[in-house]
């Protein structure tokens, strides 16, 4: 199935040079602004948030701003025609005939792939549920390339909520395609990274380990990525609590990291990292935030210059079978083809729009 426009729902979907074209151009853009303060004159983009975001909404429309287009949109879907009930399609369908470029946020995984399915301008995927997040890993990587000055031979430590953090996914399945990268991930049990996550990451020949806690792996980090336990993802408070404030950075554990050691953070923090953490000159998170603007300012750029089809849906559509993952866009919008990948020797079934998988 094919969309007459391009999309980012998924880096993946794109070649690492796609990516890394966007990431230098976004570094160009963060050093000569000023060149770049009339390429989207006369263009539109809407923000479609149904789910709260500072940053990311904030930084895309600042970013569109920057380049002298103009902005619609809204971040409470309450005051618009969702409140009635409309399904995305129609509300997106609706928004891409005033828009050039729609930008989605979404508490269901697959919501933009959806949306993506059949709007008449290109979407981008700015968080779906607790699936993926791909501007915020390009944010992340123009934060790496800037700081660390490489995307390759990094041991990265990701701590917190792994499970629920579309931020590590997404930064996961991109940093792997590198070479040499080691990842470390520190969770507890009930909140590791999705084994499906783990696989492209072994696919991939990257390696990674587990650890319990911090300081047992601190020592040995390029970079420290935090997360925040992802409240509004659990079934129940007790759920939450009993997860929350598992693991808190703070001066004290600094101590033993390295002295070219960054930590990085998507936010909003919660209580994660302390904000002694905050004067330390390897704490990035600020500064990736801003980042994000230049590095979006890059994506629109370059999502409206170079206007190519997307192929959407690339799987089997299998009579009667559906995704098994209540929170997979397909179980909330009835009209949506069910797709879905074969892998695992054709023994596995891999839902498009949410990486759930089944045994056949
Ligand atoms: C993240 C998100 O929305 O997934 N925030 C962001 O986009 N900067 C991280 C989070 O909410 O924890």
């Amino acid at each position: 199935m094919y969309s007459e426009y391009q999309h980012l729902i998924d880096l993946s979907d794109y070649p690492v040079s796609w990516w890394t074209k966007i990431v230098e151009l976004g570094e160009k853009i963060y050093n000569n602004p000023s060149e770049y303060a009339h390429v989207c004159d006369g263009k539109i983009m809407a923000t479609l948030f149904y789910e709260p975001s500072t940053r990311t909404q904030m930084s895309f429309q600042t970013a569109m701003i920057r380049l002298g287009g103009q902005i619609i949109g809204f971040d409470n879907p309450a005051n618009s025609s969702v409140a009635k009930g409309e399904t995305i399609k129609d509300t997106t369908k609706i928004v891409s005939n005033y828009a050039d470029v729609l930008v989605m946020r979404h508490p269901i995984a697959g919501a933009s792939k959806a949306a993506s399915l059949t709007t008449d301008c290109s979407v981008i995927n700015a968080g779906d549920g607790g699936h993926l997040h791909p501007t915020q890993t390009l944010t992340d990587l123009l934060t790496l390339k800037i700081e660390k000055h490489t995307l390759s031979g990094l041991t990265i430590g990701m701590c917190g909520d792994l499970l629920n953090g579309r931020t590590v996914h997404s930064l996961c399945k991109a940093l792997s395609q590198f070479k040499d990268n080691k990842f470390i991930f520190i969770s507890t049990s009930q909140l590791g990274m999705p084994p499906y996550i783990k696989d492209i990451i072994k696919a991939s020949g990257s390696t990674y380990e587990e650890a319990n806690t911090i300081e047992e792996v601190i020592g040995k980090l390029d970079v420290l990525y935090m997360t925040r336990i992802q409240q509004e993802r659990f079934a129940s408070e007790e759920e939450y609590l009993a997860q929350k404030n598992t693991y808190v950075l703070d001066h004290q554990k600094m101590q033993k990291a390295k002295q070219d050691m960054i930590v990085m953070h998507p936010l909003p923090r919660v209580d994660e990292i302390t904000v002694d953490v905050d004067n330390d000159k390897r704490a990035m998170y600020f500064t990736q935030a801003k980042y994000g603007m230049y590095v979006r300012m890059a994506l629109i750029m370059t999502i409206l210059g170079e206007k190519k089809r997307s192929e959407t849906l690339k799987g089997k559509v299998i009579a009667g079978v559906r995704c098994d993952n209540p929170n997979c866009i397909t179980n909330h919008e009835e009209y949506l083809p069910k797709s879905f990948r074969v892998s695992g020797d054709g023994t596995l079934l891999e839902c498009e729009y949410c990486d759930e998988r089944k045994l056949i």
